[in-house]
């Protein structure tokens, strides 16, 4: 797989509706990663118009992207569930970075923007995730940051004939722990 030189110089930020075509054509790539990282389908994406409206920030979403200039090259999302019993709770999903950027840090950048934004709304006390047990190098990175896996479930997803099982992976927010470190 081709490496990108000088991918040190990525940042990132807050994704706008002005980014839909971008997030959605990574996002679109991130459904058809080999081994699978997700579950969702890619026909199940959504459209253009609903992506835009999906990354106007709001109290219960936020995505960011990583940007290296004006391309964007990887992608993460902080969901808080909205339940008022439930508030208390926030979730990582959809982490992907393109390939070819890969292994300089921008994974790593982007939850720990997530984790900085959980962190720092009042209220969030744990933030969840799943993650597909074959994906070592995401399961170690969010092992980095405190999270731990408490559980298993089998066969969440197929594809192409296989089943896929995920772990459920959780991190207390109490920590001293300086995500923006
Ligand atoms: C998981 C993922 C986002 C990590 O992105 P990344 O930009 O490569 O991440 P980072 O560069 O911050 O590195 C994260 C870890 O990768 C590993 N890594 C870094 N450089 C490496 C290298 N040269 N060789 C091998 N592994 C390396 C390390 O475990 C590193 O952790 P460390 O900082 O403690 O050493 C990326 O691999 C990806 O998109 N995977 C597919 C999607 C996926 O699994 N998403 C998770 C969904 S829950």
């Amino acid at each position: 797989m081709e490496s990108v030189q000088n991918i040190r110089l990525f940042s990132v930020r807050v994704l706008t509706p002005a980014d839909a075509e971008a997030y959605r054509s990574v996002r679109l790539r991130a459904l058809l990663e080999q081994p699978p990282a997700f579950g969702s389908l890619p026909e199940a994406e959504p459209n253009l118009c609903e992506t835009a409206a999906k990354l106007a920030e709001s109290d219960e979403r936020c995505f960011f992207g990583a940007f290296q200039g004006e391309q964007l090259i990887g992608i993460i999302r902080l969901s808080r569930y909205s339940a008022s019993n439930e508030k208390h709770r926030a979730y990582l999903a959809g982490l992907y970075v393109l390939p070819p950027f890969r292994y300089h840090g921008c994974g790593r950048a982007l939850v720990r923007k997530a984790l900085s934004r959980a962190a720092n709304t009042p209220g969030i006390r744990r933030v969840n995730l799943t993650v597909v047990t074959q994906q070592e190098t995401a399961i170690h990175l969010y092992q980095s940051f405190g999270f731990r896996i408490y559980g298993t479930e089998q066969e969440t997803f197929s594809r192409d004939g296989q089943f896929y099982d995920e772990h459920l992976m959780t991190l207390e927010c109490n920590s001293v722990y300086d995500y923006d470190a």
